[in-house]
């Protein structure tokens, strides 16, 4: 099965959700598909379509300005929540502990982590993309528990830039090989960054590729929809 996981980011308003998850509740797809929103539009209608936050706090409650837990979470009846995704790491200086604890606290509150690593431009550049990517498995992975690993490498997101289909081979095959070695072999593995409908196909044929992480070209039917098409 293949996910296909959008990523609004601070984009959305209940209208806008409304008219996505209704069109494509009625979409005839193989593919498991998830919205990931802002906390303010994760309660309400979805149209039996799974929903997804975007952040969870390391805490369970108490003296925490602002943060939602994983409690509350689940409250609203979302499933999956995305930890460390880049723009966290960068604006909020998110560290690999912390985003281990926050995926540890979606496990325990019965949400499916949507874990991202990935490395910077500097570090594509320099040929470290191996070393970086087991450094962030190593630090982030929950030990057990069900989890999906989300494959973005930073310089590639809302870029319009990719890594070519065999650079992505390489590097997904190496995080495949990685979990099955530590007994998660049947984790979910999704690419993203800078996804659209030309290329999703290219991407999704990849071996060991379980799916798609989609910002931008989430946003809108026109442009989200033949990416879930490319899957069918
Ligand atoms: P993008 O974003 O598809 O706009 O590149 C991907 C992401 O941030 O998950």
């Amino acid at each position: 099965m293949q996910f296909i996981i959008g990523n609004w980011k601070m984009n959305g308003t209940r209208k806008e959700k409304d008219t996505m998850t209704a069109t494509i509740s009625r979409k005839k797809t193989s593919a498991r598909v998830i919205l990931c929103l802002p906390f303010t539009l994760l309660s309400g209608e979805n149209h039996g379509v799974l929903i997804g936050a975007q952040d969870i706090s390391e805490h369970d409650n108490g003296a925490y300005t602002g943060d939602i837990s994983g409690k509350m979470i689940a409250e609203t009846g979302a499933k999956y929540v995305i930890v460390g995704h880049s723009e966290r790491r960068s604006n909020h200086d998110e560290t690999n502990k912390m985003i281990k604890t926050k995926a540890e606290n979606a496990i325990k509150n019965k949400l499916i982590p949507i874990i991202c690593i990935g490395e910077t431009l500097a570090e594509h550049k320099s040929g470290a993309t191996k070393a970086v990517i087991t450094k962030m498995m190593k630090e982030t992975l929950p030990i057990s528990g069900k989890f999906i690993v989300a494959y973005e490498p930073r310089w590639a997101i809302g870029t319009g830039l990719t890594p070519t289909p065999e650079q992505t081979a390489q590097i997904i095959n190496m995080i495949y090989e990685y979990l099955k070695k530590h007994n998660h072999g049947t984790t979910p593995i999704v690419y993203g960054g800078s996804i659209n409908a030309t290329n999703a196909k290219s991407f999704i044929s990849i071996p060991h590729i379980n799916g798609l992480l989609i910002g931008g070209a989430s946003l809108k039917t026109k442009t989200f929809l033949p990416i879930i098409d490319s899957i069918s």
